[in-house]
């Protein structure tokens, strides 16, 4: 899909404008109207066109419009310089979606003059995600993503790092989707060297040996029912060349299949589960995303890769793992894996002192029951930090929501063999519990933790996106390190 400059001259199968809440029209639609003989007003008159923010409206149009058809979707706003981040994105993802119902060689959006250029380019970031999905083993596609998008009133800057996010988003997206048969740990491995390669980023895998040298006994545990084992991958991007300058450490859990081990799923709970790596994969689309724009930080991107398997190698209940820090853990519960794989991860991200550490993982289905399907719950061990991130997600339309981690949370991952269990006492508050467990192993590094269980993975569509992977959590995170100056 290429993604232009929209231009006067060409016709376009589809052109898709916005009306606003009032009666004035844009420029751009008073003009369609006159070329086509009033056929729009007429439409407008008669109650045809949707003026409610991000509705659509397919209307064919004649052909001295010059365009096949105008796709015009409720912007909110009269005025383009008051559309917000969070809104040009969505109106983008519809409009991409929406064109993407249908085959259709080119197209072009115009949201008006006076756009800005934050909004822009979350507009074309946008619409690249509408016309991804979850569909990619269909013989008979049903979404088709247009040759070419092309974009009026937005600036060649924009136009780029537009679509830097949203191929970004994108490659998170994809590999969530791809199943457990096709990315496990060394395919997900060699598609994080594929990205180092095309950013030009240094890139470590550590296989069983480098695992065994390192001492990441939790991570082999959990990978060793697997016939595919363990991998962690650390990526790595230098933007700020300063010799002080500060790194930030990304953590992904990357669990490429989980089927909860000898704790068995029951199969509609294990349906999903090639999902349980979007931690690792959020962490891969961010840093490619930071590379390619070029933004002035350090990051550092720490994907730990196992898949939860049952065999008769698998761990068991009661087993006692000695971690990368030393800690020990007592497996009360094989289901909790995602805490046992990041708790070398983190150690290792730590042990290199970085600014901060985030890390990502679709973690607990407690984290579902408390802030439901869309919002991503934080856990952490700093205010700032934790703000920070929950600022970058309001800017960009992400829902997060803070968890508490008072202390009498403590005791609850205390064991009675080992120095943790990997499961909390009783089944309350579970998101928090976890976390608990993971702050165990991040020292006295600042710390955030963003339990994605919910926003990683959608049910079913919206007018935005397909069901599947969403991709969440690419944008906050790329805006966060972007607006850290
Ligand atoms: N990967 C799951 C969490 C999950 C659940 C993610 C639903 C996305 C949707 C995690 O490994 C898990 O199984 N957690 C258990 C923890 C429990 C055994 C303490 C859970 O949430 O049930
Ligand atoms: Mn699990
Ligand atoms: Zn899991």
């Amino acid at each position: 899909m290429k993604i232009t400059p929209a231009d006067d001259n060409t016709t376009y199968d589809c052109l898709v404008l916005t009306i606003g809440p009032d009666d004035d029209w844009s420029p751009a639609l008073e003009r369609l109207d006159k070329q086509c003989g009033g056929v729009l007003s007429r439409a407008a008159a008669a109650g045809g066109i949707s003026r409610k923010p991000a509705d659509t409206t397919l209307v064919p149009l004649p052909e001295s419009a010059g365009h096949g058809s105008l796709l015009l979707i409720g912007s909110g706003e009269q005025d383009p310089a008051e559309i917000d981040v969070a809104t040009a994105f969505q109106l983008g993802s519809v409009a991409g979606r929406t064109l993407s119902g249908r085959p259709r060689k080119h197209v072009a959006i115009d949201l008006g003059a006076g756009l800005s250029d934050e909004a822009a380019e979350a507009l074309v970031a946008g619409a690249i995600t509408g016309t991804g999905g979850q569909a990619l083993y269909q013989s008979e596609p049903k979404r088709f993503a247009p040759e070419s998008i092309a974009f009026a009133h937005v600036s060649a800057a924009a136009l780029r790092s537009g679509q830097t996010v949203g191929e970004s988003i994108e490659v998170t997206r994809r590999l969530v989707n791809e199943p457990g048969n096709v990315i496990y740990p060394a395919s997900f491995a060699e598609a994080a060297r594929k990205v180092a390669e095309e950013c030009d980023l240094e890139i470590e895998v550590w296989g069983e040996d480098r695992l065994q040298q390192e001492r990441c006994l939790a991570m082999l545990a959990v990978g060793q029912g697997s016939v595919h084992p363990p991998r962690l991958v650390k990526l790595s991007y230098r933007g700020d060349e300063r010799s002080d300058a500060p790194t930030i450490a990304l953590v992904g859990k990357g669990v490429t299949f989980d089927s909860g081990g000898l704790s068995l799923k029951p199969s509609p709970s294990m349906l999903d589960m090639k999902m349980d790596m979007a931690g690792a994969a959020t962490v891969l689309g961010v840093v490619r995303c930071l590379a390619l724009l070029k933004i002035p930080c350090n990051v550092v991107g720490y994907m730990g890769l196992a898949e939860n398997m049952i065999d008769g190698r698998s761990y068991r209940l009661g087993d006692v793992i000695k971690t990368r820090s030393g800690k020990t853990i007592e497996i009360h519960n094989t289901d909790a894996e995602g805490r046992v794989v990041l708790a070398d991860v983190l150690d290792v991200a730590v042990e290199a002192k970085p600014q901060a550490v985030v890390d990502l993982a679709t973690l607990t289905g407690a984290c579902l029951v408390a802030l439901g399907t869309r919002t991503a719950g934080l856990m952490g061990n700093d205010q700032a930090l934790q703000q920070a991130i929950q600022q970058a997600a309001d800017q960009q339309g992400e829902y997060v929501w803070p968890l508490p981690m008072h202390s009498f949370f403590d005791e609850q991952v205390r064991s009675k063999v080992a120095d943790l269990r990997n499961v909390g006492e009783g089944r309350w508050g579970g998101a928090i519990t976890a976390a608990k467990f993971l702050e165990a192993f991040v020292g006295d590094s600042k710390w955030l933790h963003i339990d994605i269980a919910g926003p990683a993975f959608a049910d079913s569509a919206t007018a935005e996106r397909d069901a599947g992977a969403t991709g969440a959590m690419v944008r906050t995170l790329v805006h966060w390190l972007r607006s850290r100056g």
